[in-house]
């Protein structure tokens, strides 16, 4: 299991969800707009609170990952989400993913984020690898990877179905050694 996590970037905090998020969370699910949060966020208010005091907890126990608010220091806002999955607490390897609100994108919200997170896992975290998998049309992802210090190792060919059809994933890295495959 990850030790508690708060890490303080130059704008961010980046911290673990909390029952203090409630109205915060609950506005996202109200508007519809769950991009801020988390894969299996609530979609019902009514599930907001659970969410928060039963569902995030038990998956932080179970080891496999965690899931962070990236809240802007200057306002107390959360601006996005991200989080660590897959966690294969015997080679040291996790997966990271991140999402931000429409209303905050291309300011480098995800950026900073991901590269404060990677570097975290790599060291509070007890990791060895952090990788990232992004579909290649998604090119804002493909450039958070780029600009928050992974390395590229090649492409994972039909690696992601959606509906009926299948995408090639692009895979990142982010090491305790810093090395990483030749670029493709
Ligand atoms: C991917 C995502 C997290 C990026 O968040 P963000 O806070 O806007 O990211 P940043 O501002 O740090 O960087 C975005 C970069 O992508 C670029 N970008 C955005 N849309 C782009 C596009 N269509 N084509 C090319 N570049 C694009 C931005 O210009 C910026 O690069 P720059 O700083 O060189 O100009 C956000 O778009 C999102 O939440 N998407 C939905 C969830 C998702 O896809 N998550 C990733 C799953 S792998």
């Amino acid at each position: 299991m990850f030790p508690p996590v708060k890490i303080i970037s130059p704008r961010f905090e980046i911290r673990e969800f909390g029952p203090q998020d409630a109205a915060a969370v609950a506005a996202f699910v109200a508007a519809g707009d769950r991009t801020a949060l988390p894969p299996g966020s609530p979609d019902t208010l009514a599930d907001v609170d659970r969410w928060l005091a039963e569902t995030l907890p038990r998956r932080r126990s179970s080891g496999d990952g965690l899931h962070l608010a990236i809240v802007e220091r200057s306002t107390g806002t959360i601006v996005g989400s991200i989080g660590l999955r897959d966690t294969d607490w015997a080679t040291g390897r996790t997966e990271i993913g991140y999402g931000t609100h429409t209303s905050q994108r291309g300011r480098g919200c995800a950026t900073e984020a991901a590269r404060a997170v990677g570097q975290w896992a790599l060291t509070d975290g007890g990791m060895r690898r952090v990788q990232l998998h992004s579909r290649l049309d998604n090119m804002a992802s493909l450039r958070v990877a780029e600009k928050a210090g992974y390395q590229r190792e090649g492409t994972l060919p039909v690696a992601e179905k959606d509906g009926r059809e299948a995408h090639d994933l692009a895979i990142y890295s982010m090491t305790s050694t810093g090395t990483t495959a030749p670029q493709p």
